[in-house]
């Protein structure tokens, strides 16, 4: 049972979840269905373990184990106790359970947490004949989560978060998650092949998944997932498809892609974290103030995260740099700028309206992501 195909959840910021959609499908996943907040799909622990590794702009990878309405504790319990975990765990797991309540009967996640965590073991010791659980094993990662009572019980199949690919160990002051910066490169004129310029690019992640994106890279190849320990995943083959997986990269090109910042503390992380992808040389990094950035290609497509001003005494020294962003583009009438930020006001500021918009959330933060031919 533990490895035949079952519904599945993939996990996305708000904004782009349609963008996790397609990538299922390219990937090769069935019955791929967006929703608010995620994308539902069906797979089984190979194909899962394959949309780990390849997603660029998905946050985790969950398998749904059970789902229906519960407005009370004994509704949790029942509903947690009917998920077959004897065909799941072997009794050796840490079985680390995290709850979420959103407008729902039952509003307290430690309670919630508690019920699960019960009806879990009570059933494992009935299937199992087995009184004690050591809880020493591998982690084994389950998060229920009730919307308007609606429950779902997920077993967690990433572990940390996809946006950490492995390479960036460090932090910038406000980084950009990777998911997201994957995400403005997708929805950007860039393709592979053309130059990509990040004027306001820290430390570095925007042109870092460009890059990877460019050798068709599989973003999560340096790291590890929750469910390579779990016991049924022994036999789902899952170094075959880590294989699979990292065979179709193609040669890197260098001199396409790059940023620069006027921090240079920034770009020292950005240098480590291109060191620590494996792509030194691919992107190359200069400390310059947009200000008087000159792009020596004629075409290309310039991708940022500016600063947005939300504390007050930071407004207007942003919208003078969204005044200088405006004027980058007038320098560069053959490449194409992109900017997201918060700041309502970002269009007036950079002098003309843009050709496409996009809702986009960084974080928790609703953001406006500005295309400009
Ligand atoms: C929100 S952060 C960008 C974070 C980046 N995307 C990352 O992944 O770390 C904005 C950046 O804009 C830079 N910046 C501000 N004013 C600038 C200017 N006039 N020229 C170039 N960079 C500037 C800041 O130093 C900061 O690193």
């Amino acid at each position: 049972m533990a490895q035949s195909v079952r519904p599945c959840y993939a996990a996305a910021a708000f904004g782009l979840e349609g963008l996790v959609a397609d990538e299922l499908k390219r990937i090769g996943m069935q019955d791929v269905r967006a929703e608010n907040g995620g994308v539902r799909f069906s797979a089984d622990p190979a194909d899962i373990f394959r949309c780990n590794l390849l997603s660029r702009f998905s946050d985790r990878m969950f398998m749904i184990l059970a789902e229906g309405d519960c407005r009370t504790f004994e509704d949790l319990f029942q509903l947690v106790s009917g998920v077959s975990w004897e065909t799941l765990a072997d009794g050796t797991e840490a079985f680390n359970i995290s709850a979420k309540c959103v407008r729902s009967q039952l509003m307290s996640p430690r309670d919630c947490q508690a019920v699960t965590k019960k009806a879990l073991l009570e059933r494992l010791k009935k299937k199992t004949r087995r009184n004690i659980f050591p809880e020493k094993g591998a982690d084994f990662p389950v998060q229920v989560s009730l919307r308007n009572d609606h429950t779902l019980v997920l077993l967690n199949t990433s572990g940390a978060s996809l946006s950490r690919r492995g390479y960036r160990t460090w932090n910038g002051e406000a980084p950009l998650r990777e998911t997201l910066a994957a995400a403005l490169v997708a929805l950007s004129p860039w393709r592979p092949g053309l130059p990509l310029h990040d004027p306001c690019c820290g430390t570095g992640t925007i042109p870092i998944e460009a890059a990877l994106m460019q050798q068709n890279r599989a973003p999560g190849r340096s790291r590890s997932f929750a469910m390579e320990s779990f016991a049924f995943s022994a036999s789902a083959g899952l170094e075959a498809v880590r294989r699979s997986c990292t065979k179709a990269e193609r040669a890197p090109q260098e001199g396409l892609l790059s940023g620069s910042d006027l921090d240079p503390e920034p770009l020292e992380l950005a240098r480590r974290h291109l060191r620590q992808a494996g792509l030194s040389g691919v992107v190359s990094f200069e400390c310059l103030p947009l200000q008087q950035l000159s792009l020596p290609q004629e075409r290309g497509v310039m991708i940022c995260n500016p600063p947005y001003g939300e504390r007050l005494e930071n407004q207007n020294s942003c919208r003078q740099l969204y005044r200088d962003l405006g004027l980058l583009k007038a320098r560069h009438p053959g490449w194409s700028l992109c900017a997201i930020t918060s700041d309502p006001a970002f269009e007036r500021f950079f002098g003309k309206r843009a050709d496409k918009k996009r809702r986009l959330y960084n974080g928790r933060l609703e953001c406006t992501y500005y295309i400009y031919r």
